[in-house]
């Protein structure tokens, strides 16, 4: 066997590659006033650990529970590694690198779960994939399904960014608008599955999506020459990306490549700080999350009991962010790097900006600090609304040229 599944809460392990979402024993508690317990976790066997430490060069597909074996259909990276000079000098750190997920196909890191969900279906023979988004898994997920043959069914709140819903109904999923929050959307789409078949995707409770998120930590131990990076910055929501990252590292400490994680920050706004308070006091309550930052707007964090833990055993630490600083460090990005994020994106480089030197308190200014630029700016060019804006047309003549004042 390639893998088995083991309980993040009770520690139960569970001998099956079959499908399975939660332990039925620890998600008998879920009520929906705390963040949800029994997430899966995937162990990978000693075998296939073995198989990847004596390789020169490791792949996301070492790694995966169903590997690929035509990754060319849907590339899901490697990604750039940028190193942003101007913010580097801006920010005195000479060792912060970008990691450019919003160059996957559908412009964001869902790209990765996606992925590893529709090797899941094809290696079950099911055809249908089932989830709920704030819209990137959904543009994601259809994305990935046009490309392998696979029938989408996705719940978003009616809310969405208008660009991120029509990416998905050109990709020719069936698009479900529900008039109410990505956590009604999650819980409808949960029951569809229940009554209708076919493959959950959502976030976290399918222990598969975190598998394909942490393919970026097996890229970046491979980017920086089979190193870690002291610190990554990441944007958080449900939780799932920051466990997905973790997960990576998890795996190529266990096969032998590494000896330690890198401190993990958890980057959310003030206005959906969920998983901030549970790193901060424990406290694992449903919150009511109003931030801008639509796609880390979440009232109940699907994974945030094993974020939490993640990032406190990793020896990292959150930080929070206004919107404002947030829709801010947006133009920042722009105008110095050249990185259009969106908000939910640009929410780790905030993170990092206010925690510029608390950081260099603990790690010194050259440690090699990571962001992660989750997602591209372009499918929400509404967020610069007040921000940025098209300056009035001249009249074609040469005359004007003489009136512009830069
Ligand atoms: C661009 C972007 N960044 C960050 C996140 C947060 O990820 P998670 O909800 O797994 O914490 C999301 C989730 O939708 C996203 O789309």
């Amino acid at each position: 066997m390639r893998f088995r599944y083991v309980c993040s809460d009770c520690g139960r392990t569970f001998e099956t590659e079959g499908l399975m979402y939660q332990c039925p024993e620890c998600s008998k508690e879920n009520d929906g006033t705390h963040f949800p317990k029994g997430n899966l976790i995937v162990e990978l066997s000693e075998e296939t650990l073995r198989r990847a430490r004596e390789k020169e060069h490791v792949t996301p597909n070492d790694f995966y529970p169903y590997p690929s074996g035509d990754e060319s259909a849907y590339p899901v990276g490697p990604t750039p590694l940028m190193r942003p000079r101007r913010i580097q000098e801006k920010l005195d750190l000479p060792n912060l690198s970008f990691k450019l997920d919003s160059q996957l196909v559908s412009g964001s890191f869902k790209d990765r779960a996606s992925y590893e969900v529709a090797l899941q279906a094809k290696a079950l023979g099911e055809k249908r994939i089932v989830l709920a988004s704030t819209g990137n898994a959904g543009a994601a997920m259809s994305a990935v399904g046009a490309a392998l043959g696979l029938d989408i069914v996705l719940f978003v709140p009616a809310s969405a960014p208008i660009n991120k819903l029509m990416q998905s109904v050109l990709y020719g999923a069936h698009v479900v608008p529900v008039k109410g929050s990505y956590d009604d959307a999650f819980a409808l789409s949960i029951e569809y599955t229940k009554r209708h078949g076919g493959i959950n995707r959502n976030t976290a409770y399918n222990p598969m999506t975190i598998e394909g998120k942490k393919s970026v930590s097996i890229e970046i131990f491979e980017d920086l020459g089979r190193k870690i990076p002291d610190a990554v910055y990441v944007p958080v929501g449900d939780g799932c990306i920051i466990a997905g990252v973790a997960k990576g590292f998890m795996d190529l400490k266990k096969a032998g490549l590494i000896s330690t994680v890198p401190r993990l920050i958890a980057c959310q706004s003030e206005r959906s700080d969920a998983i901030t308070r549970a790193i901060n006091e424990g406290d694992t309550r449903a919150i009511s999350a109003t931030t801008r930052a639509d796609s880390i707007s979440v009232d109940l964090p699907a994974n945030g009991r094993m974020a939490a833990r993640y990032v406190k055993e990793s020896g990292g630490w959150a930080v929070t962010v206004s919107d404002e600083a947030i829709l801010d460090s947006q133009i920042t990005l722009t105008r110095l790097s050249g990185v259009l994020a969106e908000p939910a994106a640009a929410t780790a480089y905030a993170a990092l900006e206010k925690d510029r030197d608390s950081l260099v308190d603990k790690l010194g200014r050259d440690a090699e600090v990571m962001v992660l630029i989750t997602g591209t700016g372009f499918k929400d060019m509404k967020a610069f609304e007040g921000r940025a804006s098209l300056p009035p047309a001249i009249e074609n003549s040469v005359d004007e040229l003489d009136k512009l004042t830069f």
